[in-house]
């Protein structure tokens, strides 16, 4: 596992849409794993410059990990729309296939069944994930056992209050979701994950370096041979420093110490 820790979201998103440009420039058909979320935005946000500066986008097929069930396309809290908002919209090149659950399937087991051979006919190369607070990945929640493939899953309390923030009221945030199962998750060829903030340190730590265990979904990705952490200060800093080597990546040199020891940090 390779961890990577920087000194501000902008950095960290700027690495992280670099690796997914890097997938893109190496593979005839690259498929990529996306995810939603706060934390990804600035990944997506450096990413949406790269494709602006001739990224081109067109041999792409990308694949979300998950949808809310019951909101359509156009709601602004579906993923769809939050895909399309933060991250496709007016680019000048766009993938050749974007896919997202359905999460308004009539069927939703049907819908599964779809979803796992289009991940089995497409390959994923690189997986971007964020983490709840809970150790959930996708829409994996915390349980005595987890599924490995696409499924309906009921969101955790502590799930559905965290994701509150982006709705009006805690009672409109779906109660369930579609998501990609761990299996698919840990099929990926390479796996990114992101976290932010002192929120997530506690987590993050344990998802590196706790033993593995089905109520922190997160950990499984310690049995995976090619995952790297983007972190911030802040949510590697109930990590051990010789984990992670105690030096954060500055974005800007002028504007801060010399790359080095962040005792002032600790
Ligand atoms: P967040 O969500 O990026 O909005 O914190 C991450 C997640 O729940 O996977």
């Amino acid at each position: 596992m390779k961890i990577r820790v920087f000194d501000s979201a902008r950095s960290a998103g700027l690495y992280a849409a670099s690796l997914m440009e890097a997938v893109i420039l190496r593979e005839d058909n690259p498929v990529l794993g996306l995810a939603t979320g706060g934390t990804v935005l600035p990944c997506y946000q450096a990413f949406r410059g790269l494709v602006w500066c001739g990224l081109d986008l067109s041999r792409t097929t990308t694949i979300n990990l998950d949808e809310y069930i019951g909101l359509d396309a156009q709601h602004p809290q579906s993923y769809h729309y939050f895909m399309e908002h933060n991250l496709f919209a007016g680019l000048p090149s766009r993938p050749r296939a974007v896919h997202i659950p359905d999460g308004t399937a009539g069927d939703l087991e049907r819908e599964c069944a779809r979803y796992d051979d289009l991940i089995h006919r497409n390959p994923i190369d690189f997986q971007l994930l964020g983490i709840g607070t809970n150790g959930h990945i996708g829409f994996n929640e915390p349980s005595h056992s987890l599924l490995s493939r696409t499924h309906v899953v009921s969101l955790t309390e502590e799930t559905i209050a965290s994701n509150a923030r982006f709705f009006e009221r805690v009672e409109d945030v779906p109660r369930r979701a579609l998501t990609m199962g761990v299996q698919s998750i840990l099929q990926a060829r390479q796996i990114v994950l992101m976290a932010f903030g002192r929120a997530k340190a506690d987590v993050v730590a344990r998802a590196v370096q706790g033993e593995v265990r089905t109520d922190l979904p997160a950990t499984m990705l310690q049995l995976h041979r090619d995952v790297t952490f983007i972190l911030d200060v802040d949510s590697a800093s109930a990590l051990p420093r010789e984990v992670w080597g105690g030096h954060a990546v500055l974005s800007d040199a002028s504007d801060g110490p010399e790359p080095g020891p962040l005792l002032s940090r600790s």
